[in-house]
């Protein structure tokens, strides 16, 4: 149910001549439409309001500032420094940091490792989502390399990962935080194998390990000269910034991860310096407030209206609901409000003619976002770009304005919210310019939650169980469901 003080979207509209224009803005070559949001002015100044009275000037300050804003784990979050926009000394260590890994790119392509025809990166979450993404998003047309991301430990992704690739002219890059983690160690092992068995005398001579952790990286057996390191504050899922993209930056060319950086530092400005009302990642932060809080959803649905973008919603999902999906507060107390919706989503068209049912008729509410781009960049007639954007715009519209029918059935309720972000263009700048974006909403939301979004214990205690089943614990303390699972896989 509607609380009676927000208005349908049409009255929004019929009230409010200017809407458009002060619901839509223009920032780093990427139009962001939220007028089709329920916020309206009055919303807007009462999360304003609610911004300062949850401190979020100076929090936002002492995350570009690289004080400790991660407080459960007593450290920054120096994303922003990658990119040039934190504080001094962390700008400095990830400058010449980033020069390190360049001298590595440089050297790799002048043949350091030899003729390389393929890169098998190997990481999970934070540590692949990111350049999986950058690659599929960009390389699609100029990829000299052929680039597999592996990350599932399951045996069948590293046999498809591998297929396409010669052991003896592929490159294995190692990403990993912590080089703890165990999917990628064991993939890393794998990899050894395969390369061995595929004629490689040093495999150990054609590995590069990425991490914050380079003790870590050593003891596994892998060459000082190949490691590359990131700081520690630098979260997973906030890492494609630094050297974790070395695989993107081989496969797209180093101009292009410059770009990248570029296009964040770009939004970085905008959110440090533009004002509450025309702050894009504060008020999408204000729309998702609205919708968790006051209108009970529980969900948001992406969908990238361009092929090139289709890893973007599994990539948000990382970001916001590993971010924000708590209970707590920074300081321990049980949050006020319900934090992260779950986000979901997928590509257009292809979703519409799967999900998108529910969203006209369901009877959940879940505000959308379309993710489209302009211009196009395919071989085909103009006319599958033209329809394909037709189709986000049409969807958009039909979501709000609904139809009655006569015909139960046949009536569309309207007055679905969604919002759109529509580039220009898609190369590196916008693309960076889009992913920092969502960065900050999600910092955003936090700090009108009070919560910390560069934690994760959450993902802990599975790992913990699984790991201390493979090490031959026993499974006697467990419940007898999942007693009875193990001995029905034999395992
Ligand atoms: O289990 C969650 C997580 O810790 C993510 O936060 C992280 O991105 C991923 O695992 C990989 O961790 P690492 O980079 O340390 O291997």
């Amino acid at each position: 149910m509607q609380p009676s003080s927000i208005k349908r979207l049409d009255e929004l509209f019929a009230a409010e001549p200017d809407r458009l224009s002060r619901l839509s803005f223009e920032v780093a070559g990427l139009y962001f439409d939220w007028s089709k949001t329920h916020l309206n002015a009055a919303l807007i100044a009462q999360f304003i309001e609610r911004a300062e009275r949850m401190g979020f000037a100076a929090a936002r300050d002492a995350l570009f500032a690289g004080a400790i804003v991660n407080q459960s784990e007593g450290r920054p979050a120096t994303h922003v420094a990658e990119r040039g926009s934190g504080a001094p000394d962390d700008v400095d260590l990830a400058t010449a940091r980033r020069q390190r890994m360049r001298a590595l790119v440089d050297a790799i392509e002048a043949g350091a490792f030899g003729d390389l025809t393929g890169v098998l990166h190997i990481g999970i979450g934070g540590s692949v989502m990111g350049p999986a993404l950058l690659v599929d998003a960009l390389g699609r047309r100029s990829a000299t390399l052929e680039v597999r991301f592996l990350s599932n430990i399951d045996g069948a992704a590293f046999d498809e990962a591998v297929a396409l690739l010669d052991p003896a002219t592929t490159l294995v890059v190692v990403a990993s935080k912590t080089f703890t983690t165990l999917e990628t160690l064991t993939n890393l092992e794998a990899a050894r194998a395969w390369l061995r068995g595929g004629g490689v005398d040093d495999p150990d001579g054609r590995l590069i390990a990425v991490t914050a952790k380079p003790q870590a990286a050593l003891d596994q057996g892998i060459d000082e000269s190949r490691i590359l390191q990131f700081a520690e504050g630098v979260g997973g899922r906030y890492s494609l910034w630094s050297s974790v993209s070395v695989t993107a930056a081989l496969a797209l060319g180093w101009d292009a991860f410059e770009a990248l950086l570029e296009g964040a530092a770009e939004m970085d400005r905008h959110f440090r310096f533009a004002e509450a009302a025309a702050n894009v990642p504060l008020i999408a932060a204000f729309a998702d407030r609205l919708y968790a809080e006051q209108l009970g959803c529980q969900t948001r649905g992406v969908f990238a209206y361009d092929d090139r973008l289709r890893l973007l919603p599994p990539y948000l999902q990382q970001l916001e609901m590993e971010s924000n999906g708590k209970s707590v507060t920074s300081d321990g107390k049980p949050v006020a409000s319900p934090t992260a919706p779950v986000t979901w989503g997928g590509t257009g068209t292809d979703a519409q003619h799967a999900v998108f049912q529910l969203l006209h008729q369901g009877t959940v509410l879940v505000p959308v976002e379309f993710v489209a781009v302009a211009e196009a960049d395919d071989a085909q007639d103009p006319d599958h770009h033209r329809l394909l954007l037709l189709n986000a715009f049409g969807q958009a519209a039909a979501l709000m304005q609904g139809r009655q029918s006569e015909d139960a059935q046949r009536s569309y309720p309207g007055n679905r919210p969604s919002a759109t972000v529509l580039l220009q263009r898609l190369d590196a700048r916008t693309l960076g310019a889009l992913l920092a974006f969502y960065e900050h909403r999600t910092f955003a939301n936090a700090v009108l939650l009070g919560i910390n979004p560069f934690d994760q214990f959450g993902v802990e205690l599975g790992k913990e169980i699984a790991g201390r089943l493979a090490q031959g614990g026993d499974s006697g303390s467990l419940d007898p469901s999942t007693r009875a699972l193990i001995e029905r896989a034999g395992i």
